[in-house]
Parts: structure tokens; sequence; C-alpha cells
């Protein structure tokens, strides 16, 4: 069953710069258990795309056109009084950097209390239980003590481990998580991708995992789609994108893997910067870094279905 149908969305914001697509005509959909990945450089649309599913876009932006979908209720246009009740109980999203969604003079205890008695309506006993499993589960060591410390007396893994607790305090059925250890160390990103993973399988959560690097998805996703200027450029299963990547894109962005770098050679990069979303872009938006750009590519490609449920947006497969 799908439980995640994103079709055709765009979401605007306005700047004194020109009009931001930051979200171009995107398709995504998510089946209930699945993990999903989003995989793109920065400023390609990601963390907008998850903003436009939980109703958090900037107060500036806003949706432009399309529709998303969970679980059959459409969320463009749904009151925010509705779509906060949504993010409290049935979507939740982990945060890049969780200073800006902890609240810093609140104490843990509070934080993740005061959603399981808004929410859930449970007496501040049974809530203090619960947080005390959560940041068990979610491995805590002294859960005890650190109920009454506040965010910043907290190590970054830590913090990235109580906001995880706190998502999974409304129990909910999907689980965005927005580059969840990029501001983290080697060991401790392998720790929390591990436990979001054995969390996941636990409780049968469908995941949108949001990131810049493709390696991290290689084992996790079931399906990967490759996010390029607000575009989805290639979209396929985990396997086919790793094993017969389309887009030149895509194969930029596997090159540039470290594991994939033949050993004493520099690593590879893909030339260039992706292109500024607030200048309307005409044809392919990656022909300016493409090596295998053509005059055809002045016309922006559609979208082909190559079977097996891989897409891909390039004139290399259409002509
Ligand atoms: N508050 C904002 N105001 C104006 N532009 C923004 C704002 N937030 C993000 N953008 C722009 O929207 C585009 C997509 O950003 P974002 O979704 O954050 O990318 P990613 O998560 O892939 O790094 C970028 O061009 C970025 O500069
Ligand atoms: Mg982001």
């Amino acid at each position: 069953m799908t439980l995640l149908e994103i079709t055709n969305l765009t979401t605007i914001i306005p700047t004194s710069f020109g009009t931001v697509k930051a979200v171009n005509n995107l398709n995504l959909r998510i089946e209930q258990g699945s993990t999903v990945a989003l995989v793109g450089e920065s400023g390609c649309g990601k963390s907008m795309t998850a903003r436009s599913v939980m109703g958090l876009i900037p107060s500036n932006g806003r949706i432009d056109c399309g529709s998303i979908r969970f679980a059959g209720l459409e969320l463009v246009g749904l009151p925010e009084e509705d779509l906060r009740r949504l993010r409290g109980n049935r979507i939740a999203m982990i945060f890049q950097e969780p200073m800006t969604s902890l609240n810093p003079v609140l104490t843990i205890s509070d934080q993740i209390t005061e959603p399981l008695i808004l929410h859930r309506r449970l007496d501040r006993q049974a809530a203090l239980a619960l947080a005390l499993q959560l940041l068990h589960q979610v491995g805590i060591s002294s859960p005890e003590e650190r109920l009454n410390a506040y965010p910043h007396q907290l190590s970054g893994g830590q913090r990235q481990r109580v906001m995880i607790a706190m998502a999974l305090a409304c129990d909910p059925e999907l689980l965005i998580a927005d580059e969840p250890t990029t501001a983290l160390d080697v060991t401790i990103q392998a720790q929390i991708l591990g436990l979001i993973d054995g969390l996941q399988e636990s409780k049968g959560l469908s995941l949108l995992l949001i990131t810049h690097n493709l390696g991290i998805v290689a084992q996790r996703a079931d399906h990967v789609n490759v996010m390029y200027a607000g575009r989805i450029v290639e979209s396929a299963a985990t396997t086919d994108i790793l094993d017969n990547p389309l887009h030149p894109y895509t194969r930029g962005l596997l090159a540039s893997l470290p594991e994939n770098s033949e050993p004493g050679k520099r690593l590879q990069t893909i030339p260039g910067q992706p292109p500024n979303l607030a200048i309307p872009i005409t044809g392919c938006p990656f022909k300016e870094r493409c090596q295998e750009a053509r005059s055809c590519c002045d016309i922006m490609p559609e979208q082909l279905d190559i079977g097996r449920s891989h897409l891909v947006s390039c004139w290399n497969f259409l002509s």
C-alpha cells in the first residue's frame, strides 16, 4: 500500500533576488514499511520537499501546485490545526541540526513529555515513564540522569538521539530523517543510522531518508530518488541505481564516493556548482556541468520509464 504519494509538487519562496523554485514538479512515492532515499547536493531542495510534507515551509514560501497524499489524505491546503495534529501523531521529522528543533530552555524531560501529555493525553507520571523508556530505546546511557539536562549539556550525538526519541514519542507511521548524521563524526553517524534502521524494523515505520551521500543509502534504502535543482532526475530501486546508474549526475555522485575511487588517485568531484534556483532554468538543469551535454539539452528532457520503476530525465535515453 502507498503511504505517501507526492505528485507534481512545486514549492516556491519569493525573495528579493527572485522567486526560488526550491521544489519543481516533483513526484515521489513511499510504500508502507519501506525506506525511500532522497539524495542530492546541498541546496537542491531536499529539506524543502520534507518541509512541504510536514507543512513547515518558511512563512514567505508556499506550495505553488501539486498534491501530497498521506494515507489517502490530501495534505496540500489542509488547515494548520490538522497539519499540527498529523505532525504530532502520524508523521515525525528528525532535523539536520538538533539545536534548531530542541528548545534550549526546556529540559530533556520537558521536551519529550510535553507532546505525550498534549497529544497522547498521558498524565505526567505516565509521560515520564515513557520518556525514560524512549531514551533507553535510543541508547542514551543513564537516562535518569539525562532527564533534567538541557540540550546544550549534551553532545551532538546525544542531542540527535533525544530528537529521535521525541520523534518516536508520537509513534509515527512515517519518519522523515533529514541528513540525521551530517553534523556527527563517522562512528556516531554509523550508530545513529543503525539506531534508525533497528527502530524502523521493530516498529514497521516507513522512512524517508534524506542525505547528500549516496553511499549512506546503499544498504538502507529500498528505492532512491536523485534530486537536482528542485527536480528528481533519476528514480529507481536501490540495486538498479547502484548497478545501472543512468543519469550523468547520478554517475557523478557515485564516482565521487571515496569507496568508488581508485586507490592512490585523487577523489573525483563533479565540476562546477548547482544552479541558483532563484533564476529560471530552461532546459536540463544539469547541462552546464554535464560532460555529455548536447544542443538538445537546451530543452528540458521528459521523464522516461525504462521499466522496473526506473525513471530518468536525460536526452541520452530519449534521442
Ligand atoms: N528561507 C529561505 N528563503 C529563501 N530561500 C531558501 C530558504 N530556505 C531554502 N532556500 C533555498 O531553497 C533551495 C532549496 O533549499 P533546501 O531545500 O534547503 O536544499 P537542501 O536541503 O537540498 O540542501 C535552495 O536554493 C535554498 O537556497
Ligand atoms: Mg537540507
